[in-house]
């Protein structure tokens, strides 16, 4: 697998799809579907639509969130998330990217968040090291709960019960933050600005590109699958 090219490739897309958010970002933007706490709005689907112009030339599969595609255990993917945090950019709010993997089954060898609000680029590649713009990047080395920051987001759709228990393991912590994006806070463990991510109930293509960004940084990445497509995740400085 050619990582070099296709690393040049995704951060290309990232950033002709970050101009293309910005140049957006002040003007009115349609929703498309508003279903419990989730939004999508037209700017996702042609923002997906132009990641996959841009990537088409690598001829690898792609997975994204707005048009699916395939993604299998033996099939090498790009698994890409147009905008990660819609409701964030669709209030002006500026925590929110584009996310873009590139996996291999599921092991991710390629990681590119781009905010392009804060022109932070997190890239990384398997055996190479993670990167926020052109300065390496590493986890905390915090070892002590008490001392540590957590990202999160709540649970969609628990019961009563596993919500009052996701409250209660809040308490332990330092620090709670919830910005409403996945692939922002595994950049933000993966670059040490917070110790732990752990959400229930999210999509491969919030964290896919994590994955590469937090291992390439010294931490742990673990996931599994809760239901059909859903996973809970804990990404930390495998220190806690
Ligand atoms: C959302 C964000 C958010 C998480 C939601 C995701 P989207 O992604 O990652 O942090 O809590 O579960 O759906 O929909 O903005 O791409």
């Amino acid at each position: 697998m050619d990582l070099k090219n296709n690393l040049e490739a995704a951060i290309v897309a990232a950033r002709k799809a970050g101009e293309f958010l910005i140049e957006n970002k002040n003007q009115t933007k349609k929703v498309l579907v508003e279903h419990g706490r989730d939004i999508k709005i037209e700017l996702d689907r042609e923002c997906e639509n132009l990641i996959r112009d841009e990537l088409k030339s690598t001829q690898i599969e792609i997975y994204g969130e707005e048009f699916g595609g395939v993604i299998s255990s033996d099939v090498i993917s790009w698994v890409v998330d147009p905008i990660d945090g819609t409701a964030n950019y669709f209030r002006g709010i500026d925590q929110c990217c584009i996310s873009i993997a590139l996996m291999e089954g599921m092991k991710s060898k390629i990681g590119v968040i781009y905010n392009f609000n804060t022109d932070e680029i997190f890239h990384a590649s398997s055996g190479n090291g993670a990167f926020l713009n052109e300065k390496e990047i590493r986890v905390s080395d915090i070892s002590d709960v008490s001392k540590a920051s957590l990202f999160t987001g709540f649970p969609a759709s628990e019961s009563i019960e596993s919500q009052s228990l996701f409250l209660k393991n809040l308490a332990v912590w330092k620090k709670i933050r919830m910005f409403g994006s996945a692939a922002l806070s595994c950049a933000y463990v993966a670059s040490g600005k917070g110790d732990y991510y752990a959400e229930k109930g999210i999509y491969l293509w919030d964290f896919a590109a994590g994955i590469c960004l937090v291992e390439e940084a010294g931490g742990k990445a673990e996931f599994s699958l809760i239901d059909d497509d859903r996973y809970s995740v804990k990404f930390s400085n495998g220190k806690l």
